[in-house]
């Protein structure tokens, strides 16, 4: 599935560990792009009609045997081209020019002096500033027809261009947040030196899709599993759009979701998006599974196979089905086909959400595998999906059952989800500028405190908020000490059982998100 406009930039992928923010970059400036390994066929990456190329860094020397190089059909398509780091200096390879293994490594920040101000790549940008360097080799010799552009200190040759091929090159990189505006030098060589005009808006992105998904499934039927998280609930209201009635979204209610938000999946799906939506209840089914299991691996393997197990049976039940709708995203199609894996060095699978299609004879839908999760967000707003759907933080798959450490049962269910939701409402109350994800965890710990005239004997409940962009690395939130203040408070006052409350002052490395 393409859904992709008429114009795009092709992202040629050296084995950068920044292709996935180049395109993030690329995208915030509303020009649709896509990522392809170096050695993808000329054939694939011309079939969306690339109108511009940029080229990736990479860790290797364009001198090296074996090094990747630039497919020459790229460059004899006639189209734009910006190279960054290594795309720099395989441009500059490739066009003739001299590369050289550098005397110097340049790691970091650098300054940037700018020798063409006239160039259209820097245009209004300052004539010196920061840049982010990380190379080896240096371009030495320009290339017929290109100019010098820029250097730094130990950087003769910091960017290059030839205004008649289009050809452009900076050795420092452009699309990382420590270059000084290193999105205004991006912006320039899509709109000024490229001349894409067209704004890519989600609005164009689900008409196209909805006809795409039509011209696939045809008369045929599909399901998906809804979990309350945003990227099942945007892939089912668009391919809803397309296939109406056609498409069931089967929603299992494992009793592991926080505070009302079973009851607000239903409500927003059937009530308000009138999607085809049938609801299990199988909490009873999912607590029998987890009685008296502490181990949290055992605790995820348990609820995976029960949900895959009721997820077939309610499948079953539906005749004509034929497709699986997944709410895949862009950076796990890009890991999947990574330079690197091709070339076997790193080879991570595509994960699909709770391993459905190994297990059943469907083929995939997957509307969403060209775009990032910000972008999603932006279509579910266009579908019309309410705010509590789009905003949802992260929430892992196991729910609230890798929040309670040690066994789960209803009761310490009950406990937890009345202390999370007395977090959330505080933090929420609170602050603009929420955590990106905030919760509370229930230990198994019991602690003496004093209530009145009486002892206690309680639970300890932690929160848990951070700060993160992607879940990888995250820090934690430095919350106001009145909101934490609150928070202990109706904890401790709301709920008899807990007479303790922490909060979590760990990153991650080395700790984790969740607990469990
Ligand atoms: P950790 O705890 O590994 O979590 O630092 C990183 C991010 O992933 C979420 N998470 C999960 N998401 N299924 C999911 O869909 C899971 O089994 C799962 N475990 C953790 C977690 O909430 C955090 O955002």
């Amino acid at each position: 599935m393409k859904s992709s406009p008429s114009e795009m930039v092709a992202i040629i992928d050296f084995g950068a560990q920044y292709a996935q923010l180049i395109a993030r970059r690329i995208r915030e400036e509303r020009v649709y792009c896509e990522i392809f390994p170096f050695d993808a066929s000329f054939e694939e990456i011309s079939a969306g009609n690339p109108s511009a190329y940029v080229l990736t860094g990479g860790p290797r020397s364009v001198l090296e045997p074996g090094a990747p190089h630039l497919n020459p059909k790229i460059l004899e398509s006639g189209k734009p081209i910006l190279g960054i780091c290594y795309g720099m200096q395989e441009l500059a390879y490739a066009c003739g020019g001299g590369v050289v293994p550098g005397s110097i490594r340049e790691y970091g920040r650098a300054e940037l002096f700018v020798d063409a101000a006239q160039s259209l790549l820097f245009l209004d940008v300052p004539s010196q500033f920061n840049v982010w360097m990380s190379h080896g080799d240096t371009v030495t010799e320009l290339p017929k027809g290109f100019i010098k552009l820029a250097h730094t200190q130990s950087c003769a040759l910091a960017a290059l261009g030839n205004p008649d091929s289009q050809y452009y090159g900076v050795q420092f990189h452009a699309e990382v947040r420590h270059t000084e505006h290193g999105r205004t030098i991006l912006r320039n060589f899509l709109r000024k030196i490229a001349g894409l005009h067209h704004q890519w808006e989600m609005s164009s992105f689900v008409d196209q899709a909805v006809e795409e998904i039509r011209a696939r499934i045809g008369d045929s039927k599909a399901i998906c599993a809804l979990s309350g998280g945003v990227d099942s609930a945007v892939a089912a209201t668009l391919v809803a759009r397309a296939i109406g009635n056609r498409l069931t979204c089967i929603f299992v209610d494992h009793g592991l979701l926080r505070e009302g938000e079973a009851e607000q999946v239903v409500a927003a799906f059937r009530d308000v998006l009138h999607l085809n939506l049938v609801a299990v209840d199988a909490r009873a089914r999912f607590l029998e599974r987890l009685a008296g299991v502490d181990d949290p691996e055992e605790k995820r393997v348990r609820i995976g196979r029960e949900f895959i197990a009721i997820f077939e049976e309610q499948a079953a039940r539906i005749p004509g089905v034929e497709y699986l709708v997944q709410g895949t995203l862009y950076p796990d199609v890009i890991e999947s086909k990574t330079p690197q894996s091709k070339e076997g060095a790193k080879i991570k699978t595509h994960h699909n959400v709770g391993g459905l299609p190994d297990v059943m004879a469907l083929r995939l839908v997957e509307p969403l595998r060209l775009l990032f999760k910000d972008e999603v967000r932006r279509l579910g707003v266009e579908l019309g999906l309410p705010a509590h759907i789009v905003e949802r933080q992260p929430f892992p798959g196991p729910g609230l059952a890798v929040r309670i450490l040690g066994s789960v049962d209803d009761e310490r269910l009950r406990v937890l989800r009345r202390a999370d939701a007395i977090a959330r409402e505080e933090i929420e109350r609170e602050s603009e500028e929420r955590p990106w994800q905030y919760f509370a965890v229930l230990t198994p710990l019991r602690s003496v405190g004093v209530m009145g005239d009486f002892r206690t004997y309680g639970n300890l409940v932690a929160i848990r908020a951070v700060a993160s962009d992607d879940g990888m690395t995250a820090d934690w939130s430095r919350l106001p000490h009145d909101v934490l203040q609150r928070i202990s408070t109706r904890i401790v006052n709301e709920i008899p059982e807990v007479n303790r409350v922490v909060y979590d002052i760990t990153s991650k490395p080395p700790a984790t998100i969740e607990w469990e």
